[in-house]
């Protein structure tokens, strides 16, 4: 059933394996790992690209069906504007460039965020390419460009609010969860920071509401196969609960309880 699919985790207990079914990652420490050798920060988001590359050949081997990325938050605008500017060719050319690639892999590729503060030509080629991988399936990479955790929960909001005229009142977490960015894919399961720092700065503050957190000192241009890797293992490993006592997962309990 399509709605059920779109309520939240914290209304349902969603199916869970051993293998992530979205990752969400902010991509952290370009700047950190071009200054330890000398070059300008720019050089690091150029060699980050390379990362993603990689990270996206991964997820296709590994079964992965939807992975987000964190590319510029509604916060990075307060970079340097060389260093901004640099980040929106860098956007730029990457969407002329790597389309055709990701369209004959089967990748469904969207963007998520505001994208009205961005240049004609960059929105241009955003829909085009949306609209020609709309079809494919055999994995959902969303890019987060100029988006905030808070835009995304207002703009679900009046989305909402406008699809409900003359409603003021009485909303549900399952009203809400359609107009949000990713509605149609599972929450994220597995979140990965690389680059040291331990926090979410604003990235998709409702859909990690029950995601599992990853943490990693590696800087995004060096995160390979082999640290993804890492990060997989570690979530193999955890006990979701969704509330639950641990006693209540143990198949033979559950049984028994019944
Ligand atoms: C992440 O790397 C990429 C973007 C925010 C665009 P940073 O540029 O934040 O790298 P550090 O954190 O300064 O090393
Ligand atoms: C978060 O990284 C955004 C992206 C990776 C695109 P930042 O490096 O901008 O985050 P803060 O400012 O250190 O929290
Ligand atoms: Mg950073």
């Amino acid at each position: 059933m399509v709605l059920k699919k779109l309520l939240s985790s914290t209304r349902e207990i969603p199916a869970t394996g051993e293998m992530p079914a979205h990752v969400a990652i902010i991509m952290d420490g370009n700047g950190r790992w071009a200054r330890k050798r000398l070059m300008p920060r720019v050089a690091g988001h150029k060699r980050g690209l390379e990362a993603v590359r990689e990270i996206v050949r991964t997820c296709i081997e590994r079964g992965i069906r939807h992975l987000t990325l964190f590319a510029f938050s509604s916060e990075n605008w307060r970079r340097p504007e060389d260093e901004v500017s640099f980040l929106m060719n860098l956007f730029l050319r990457a969407l002329e460039d790597e389309i055709a690639r990701l369209h004959k892999n089967r990748i469904r590729f969207r963007v998520i965020g505001d994208l009205t503060r961005f240049d004609p030509r960059i929105r241009q080629l955003i829909a085009d390419a949306e609209t020609l991988t709309a079809n494919n399936d055999q994995l959902t990479l969303s890019i987060a460009a100029n988006y905030g955790g808070r835009w995304d929960i207002l703009n679900a909001m009046s989305a909402m609010l406008a699809a409900n005229p003359g409603k003021r009142e009485g909303f549900s977490e399952a009203d809400l969860a359609p107009h949000l960015a990713l509605a149609d894919a599972p929450e994220p399961d597995l979140f990965i920071r690389t680059g040291g720092e331990e926090r979410v700065s604003n990235f998709l503050l409702w859909q990690l509401a029950y995601t599992e957190f990853y943490f990693t000192d590696i800087l995004w241009p060096e995160f390979d196969t082999a640290a993804f890797e890492v990060a997989l293992k570690s979530y193999s490993q955890r006990e979701r609960r969704f509330g639950r006592t641990s006693e209540q997962l143990q198949p033979a309990a559950a049984e028994e309880a019944r």
